[in-house]
């Protein structure tokens, strides 16, 4: 039973570790894998990418004719202005049917200035499309991560949960995917597309001027030094910032759940406090985060600037047109931003490989519980349960077992129809038996049987299915009390809904609440007693009517009018089925068949009450200290 919480990577991704490349690789592959199905999609979004990329290299080549048309006041060719290394000198006016040097009126300089804003716009179109699509992709892709994620949570065995801490998980699945789809998505049309720009930028930029391309990527490295080294600092916050958010939002849960705890002790403060600490380092490390980011671009502008100073004496020198300097310099500043991202490829990367770690390490988790591969789906049973010499270790969270087992070598036969009482001192592992009857747990030796049929071999869900339980603490979901109660068989009509609700003695309370059956209970919903909501799990109980029925008694002491009303919806749920209570109240222990004393996880002994009281010393020292007080009251 791993944790989900281990960082699976170091907060520096070093590609040239042939380890650290190989977990990379295996990300992208499995992030690949739910891309397939919109492959389709996806490449076409990839193909529109490199366009919009390439368009980049037209558009300045566009301008540069456009500028020199309108500036010249006559058409031009275009080997004047640029020689194109494939199509050679392209005589655009020859295109279209006009000789060189012809003078351009009004209305032509309008309608080459009009292709100024045409071509924008396609730019900005291809570029939207792109996007676009991508964005498309990607929901998908997170959509059906963040279910599987989900999905596979939901198929861990309670084991998982008692190491897991809940906000983690919950962070995960909803933040860590966003990152997988933000990141991993954009990683691969920037390293697919921005490359495609910058080349054709620097082929358009060496045919129309060699020298001055030559000398202004000198100055790109320089550039890039600043980028490299603020890139460094970029990266460590990056990385810590993502485990900052999962121990915020762990933090937040907790105090949440807990926060009758946290109120009764008035620790709201104390609260704050922990909140605040995660809080305060996430916060500080996203400005830091931003800081070092956002002076990149500053940075390089600035070195850039001496470049375009150098560039413009070197134009003076030449003689080269105002509007050719214009468009070389423009082809300059159009490379920069690709560049910019490429740069923060690997950031990205990092941030993607650490948050995929965390979703996939939840999607490839196998469950320690799992239906065997020819899993039989069994029936409903009678109810008859045999506990063959089973022992059973818990595990923590690294997988190691306990030193004590929780519960030795018990071997118990429970009667179909037959109302057993299970009785021993806190830790003697009556809820341990529980777990392991509706396999929450595997035993490490022996076998627990169902009918004379090793639960191991059906399947989960129909084993469960001939399992009803009515727990200590009562869970209700926030919806009606109506799906409450539906809980326990799905396809329950109304009628079976009220039928079970007034044999659990719930029906009456729920006519008198306002809204009767649509109230919402749970979180967030009405307020309802201890004693109310143990009868709606009662009707929940009675409408799934599984032949083995688990009852936790609740420990607190209720009055003695809604026991007795609790007692006789108990009665009427475990009528002809076979029910382990473990008993907490004398009237349990007195309506049993039999009771089942445990100590140490070990069954010391079973019989009636009278049997056990008149020959069992164990059993006379617990029935003195838990349920004689209890007597004294009654009689
Ligand atoms: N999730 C768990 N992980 C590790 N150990 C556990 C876990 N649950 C129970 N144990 C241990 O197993 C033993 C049996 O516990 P169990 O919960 O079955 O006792 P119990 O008889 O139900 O006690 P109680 O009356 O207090 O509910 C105890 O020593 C307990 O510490
Ligand atoms: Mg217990």
């Amino acid at each position: 039973m791993s944790a989900p919480s281990a960082p699976p990577l170091p907060a520096k991704i070093n590609l040239a570790d042939p380890h650290l490349r190989a977990v990379v690789m295996d990300t992208l592959k499995a992030i690949w894998k739910y891309v397939v199905p919109y492959r389709g999609r996806f490449i076409l979004s990839t193909v529109l990418g490199i366009l919009s990329g390439l368009f980049t290299s037209v558009m300045i080549i566009g301008f540069q004719l456009i500028f020199s048309l309108v500036l010249n006041g006559k058409t031009t060719t275009l080997g004047q202005v640029i020689e194109l290394p494939i199509f050679g000198v392209i005589n655009p006016a020859e295109l279209l049917g006009v000789a060189s040097d012809t003078p351009v009126g009004i209305f032509g300089v309008a309608i080459a200035c009009a292709f100024i804003p045409v071509l924008i716009f396609l730019r900005g179109f291809l570029g939207y499309l792109s996007s676009y699509m991508q964005a498309w992709v990607t929901s998908k892709v997170v959509y059906q991560i963040r279910n599987d994620a989900f999905g596979s949570i939901m198929r861990q065995s309670p084991g998982y949960f008692n190491n897991a801490r809940i906000g983690e998980l919950m962070q995960t699945v909803i933040s860590q995917t966003g990152v997988v789809q933000r990141n991993a998505m954009m990683l691969i049309q920037t390293v697919v597309q921005r490359p495609v720009t910058i080349i054709g930028i620097l082929v358009m930029l060496f045919a129309s001027d060699w020298i001055f391309t030559l000398m202004s990527l000198v100055i790109f490295p320089a550039c890039l030094y600043p980028i490299i080294r603020l890139g460094k600092r970029v990266r460590k916050v990056g990385a810590k910032e993502e485990y900052d958010s999962r121990a915020l939002m762990a933090s937040m849960q907790e105090s949440f759940a807990g926060i009758r705890l946290v109120k009764s002790y008035a620790r709201e403060g104390y609260e704050m406090q922990r909140f605040d600490r995660s809080n305060a380092s996430m916060t500080h490390n996203m400005v830091r985060w931003a800081k070092a980011l956002e002076l990149i671009g500053p940075i390089v502008e600035t070195v850039a600037s001496f470049g375009i100073a150098a560039g413009l004496v070197y134009a003076w020198q030449r003689g080269i047109t105002a509007e050719k300097f214009f468009v070389l310099v423009m082809a300059l500043t159009q490379i920069y931003p690709p560049l910019k991202e490429l740069s923060r490829v690997q950031l990205f990367l990092q941030k993607t490989t650490i948050a995929a770690g965390m979703v996939f390490e939840i999607l490839n988790r196998t469950p320690d519980i799992q239906d065997a591969p020819d899993a039989t789906v069994i029936g409903r049973t009678s109810g008859a349960v045999t506990f063959k010499n089973i022992t059973f270790f818990y595990r923590d969270r690294d997988d190691v077992q306990k030193e004590m087992p929780a519960v030795k070598d018990i071997d118990l036969q429970l009667d179909p129809g037959k109302f057993y009482a299970l009785v021993g001192r806190s830790g003697a592992g009556k809820s341990t038996l529980f777990s392991l009857l509706l396999r929450f747990y595997d035993p490490d030796a022996g076998a627990v049987l169902l009918d004379g049929t090793d639960i191991r071999s059906c399947t989960q869900d129909s084993l469960r299915a001939n399992i009803g339980i009515v727990s200590q603490d009562t869970f209700l979901f926030h919806d009606t009390i109506r799906e409450n109660i539906r809980y326990g068989r799905l396809d329950a009509t109304e009628a079976e809904i009220i039928a079970a609700a007034k044999k659990a003695h719930a029906h009456e309370f729920i006519e008198q609440i306002s809204n009767g059956y649509d109230a919402i209970a749970g979180e967030g919903g009405c307020n309802l007693s201890g004693g109310q909501k143990q009868r709606i799990s009662i009707a929940r109980a009675i409408l799934r009517d599984a032949p083995v029925l688990l009852l936790d008694e609740a420990t607190s002491a209720l009055d003695t009018e809604s026991e007795k009303i609790i007692q006789e919806a108990i009665h009427n749920l475990s009528a002809g089925k076979t029910v382990v209570a473990i008993a907490h109240r004398l009237s349990t222990i007195l309506e049993a068949d039999q009771i089942i004393v445990m100590e140490q996880g070990c069954i010391l002994d079973r019989g009636t009450h009278a049997e056990l009281l008149s020959r069992n010393a164990m059993y006379q020292n617990l029935y003195n200290l838990q349920f004689s007080t209890e007597n004294k009251e009654e009689s």
